[in-house]
Formats: C-alpha cells, sequence, structure tokens
C-alpha cells in the first residue's frame, strides 16, 4: 500500500482533501489525523473491520479499548449513557483534551471498546479533525498514529516513519499543539470519579470545576484504563531518569542525550534544555525520535514539577524509562 502524506492548513483545511480522507474512513479505511495533543490513526468507531485494521497497523493489544472522536456534543447521545457531570464537562472542556469514559451503548462495536461495557468520546481541538469527523458523519475511533510501544507522534513525518505502507493517507497539518495526549477520566459512576490516564488538560482545573479529587485506580481496580498496563511511549534506546545529584548512579553521559529543563551537571554528546513545562511537553516526543536516530546510547532525563501538564508528562517519562 502507498501512503499519501498530503499538507492541509490547519486554519482553512482544504475541503477536498477532507472529503477525499472522509470517504476513505466510510469506506473502512485508514487516516491519520492531526488533532491538539497528538496524531491520531482513524477509522470508522462503529464498523469493526474498519476498528480491527486499528489494531493491526499498530500491532496493539485487542482488548486496549480506543478512544471515539466526535465533532459535535450531541453525537454523543447515540454513543454512551451521558449524565449531568459529563454534559457540564462537556460543555466546559470541549472542544479539548479531556477524554470522557462513560457507560457504552450497544450501537458501539466491542472490538472498538475492547470489550469493555465503557467506551471513551472526546471531542478534539483541531480544525482538521473536526473538519474530517464531521464530514465522514460518523465517530471516528483513533489511538496515537505511533506503533504500539513507541512515541506517540507530534508530526506528520513521524506518522510516516510508524505508518508508511500500512495505511492510505495521512494528512499532515504541521506540530500538534501540547505534545502530550489527552487526560482520560472515568465518568461512569458520577460518585467516584477515576483519572485513568493524566494528559494535556492538568487535574487541578478538573478538581476544581467538578469540587472533587478525582480517584487513582489501585493496581487491582477494574477502573484501571487497560492501556496503562503496556509499556508505552518509549524510544528504542534505554531511558534513565537524571538527577542532579552527587548520590546518582555515573553512566556514560558523553555518549548520550539529554532532556530537561535545567542544565545538566554532566557533559552529555546532547542535549536539549526546554525553557517551560509546556515546551517540554510539546517536545517530548519528538525528541526521543530525534536522539535515537541521532545514535546516543541512551537518554538522561529530568523529571518535571508534577503540576499542570506536567503530571501527564511525568507520567509519560516514567512509563518510558519503564518505572511506572
Ligand atoms: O490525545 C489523545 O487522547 C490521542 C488523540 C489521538 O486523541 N489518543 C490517544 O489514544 O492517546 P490511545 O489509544 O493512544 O489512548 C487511549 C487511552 C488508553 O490508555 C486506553 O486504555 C484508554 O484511553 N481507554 C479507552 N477506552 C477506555 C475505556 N472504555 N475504559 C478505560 N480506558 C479506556
Ligand atoms: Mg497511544
Amino acid at each position: 500500500m502507498i501512503t499519501d502524506k498530503i499538507k492541509i492548513d490547519a486554519f482553512n483545511p482544504d475541503q477536498k482533501i477532507i472529503s477525499r480522507a472522509a470517504d476513505l474512513i466510510k469506506d473502512g479505511e485508514l487516516v491519520a489525523f492531526p488533532t491538539e495533543t497528538v496524531y491520531g490513526l482513524g477509522a470508522d468507531a462503529l464498523n469493526a473491520e474498519a476498528v480491527k485494521k486499528i489494531f493491526i497497523a499498530k500491532g496493539r493489544p485487542q482488548d486496549n479499548p480506543l478512544i471515539l472522536h466526535v465533532s459535535d456534543i450531541e453525537q454523543v447521545n447515540d454513543l454512551v449513557y451521558t449524565n449531568d457531570i459529563a454534559r457540564s464537562l462537556m460543555l466546559n472542556f470541549w472542544p479539548g483534551a479531556l477524554t470522557l469514559v462513560m457507560n457504552a451503548k450497544k450501537i458501539i462495536p466491542l472490538q472498538t471498546r475492547g470489550g469493555l461495557n465503557t467506551a471513551a468520546v472526546r471531542m478534539p481541538d483541531n480544525p482538521i479533525a473536526l473538519a474530517l469527523i464531521s464530514r465522514a458523519g460518523i465517530p471516528i475511533a483513533a489511538p496515537s498514529a505511533n506503533l504500539s510501544g513507541r512515541p506517540s507522534p507530534t508530526d506528520a513525518e513521524s506518522v510516516y516513519n510508524d505508518m508508511a505502507g500500512k495505511i492510505n493517507l495521512i494528512l499532515d497539518g504541521g506540530s500538534t499543539n501540547y505534545g502530550i495526549e489527552s487526560t482520560v477520566i472515568d465518568i461512569s459512576d458520577p460518585e467516584n470519579i477515576f483519572l485513568l490516564r493524566a494528559g494535556s488538560t492538568g487535574i487541578e482545573e478538573l478538581e476544581k470545576f467538578l469540587n472533587v479529587k478525582l480517584k487513582i485506580p489501585g493496581a487491582n481496580n477494574l477502573k484501571r484504563s487497560p492501556g496503562t498496563r503496556y509499556r508505552h511511549y518509549a524510544p528504542n534506546i534505554p531511558v534513565y531518569i537524571f538527577d542532579n545529584d552527587s548520590e546518582k548512579i555515573e553512566r556514560d553521559y558523553k555518549n548520550a542525550g539529554y532532556l530537561g529543563l535545567n542544565e545538566p551537571d554532566e557533559n552529555f554528546k546532547e542535549q536539549i534544555i526546554f525553557n517551560d513545562v509546556q515546551n517540554y511537553a510539546h517536545g517530548l516526543f519528538s525528541a526521543f525520535r530525534k536522539l535515537e536516530s541521532d545514535g546516543v546510547k541512551f537518554i538522561s532525563i529530568e523529571l518535571p514539577p508534577l503540576s499542570g501538564i506536567g503530571l501527564g508528562l511525568t507520567d509519560r517519562i516514567k512509563r518510558a524509562a519503564n518505572i511506572s
């Protein structure tokens, strides 16, 4: 299969390109597209055969459910059982980087929701994504458009590197705004709201809006997001947490890459210093991909503060380092 990568203006998407992409989705094919968080690998969420292609292209475990992307709040009622909290969250945070897990209606194939009774829904804040979903007229199931386990793609080139030959079309809308994925919360029981994945929407903002503390599912809790069971976001070289501390483990830093907010007290082959946490989140996954292709032996990485997007960023870094 030849994979087309087409540039498309994020502010004023070309309707011819959108309709070509929407036709592919309606025909049960895969299209990668930008969202405000990371690139998604989209298929018709209500077509089990189409959704199956996503799992095959990514090499993703079948029990890891997908997010259904909508272009309109009304669309959600066809898919899941909403409640007052769901409606107020959608009105306040959508379009945006907040994914809501609710009880699924039967119309969503089991393939899409990984066999669960719940399903995850979000409305992305990106004009290309919204135009594509609305033109297709169906919810689009889309995980991040990387091979399973690899860093999520934040630009079309990264999608191409992982997906060339496996999908028909990549819509190249430039680099994504946030750089890490959406925050996922389970609101299927409004009395017990769980944080399933920290992400681009800060939990402080959610807790303030909801006026409750989000619960964190324990290791054996059924509410735990299936996706959190797998190693994730990892480059193909080792990642170690770095701290500027005399007690730290000595490593061969001069052949390594460094990522962080502060200058390290060692000499690295290559270092990327971000000037704030937003830029750090924005650049993390592409920095992983750059350092591995530059041939450094390993990556030393500094943890950011645990507030706002820093919580999700910390989660991604720890998973890449395999210590969560
Ligand atoms: O920002 C994002 O969320 C991106 C863009 C493309 O929208 N998508 C994304 O999808 O990150 P994915 O498949 O890489 O991650 C979806 C996460 C996984 O951890 C999955 O287990 C969880 O959402 N999830 C989906 N449906 C769920 C459900 N019914 N119950 C619990 N967790 C669910
Ligand atoms: Mg992913």
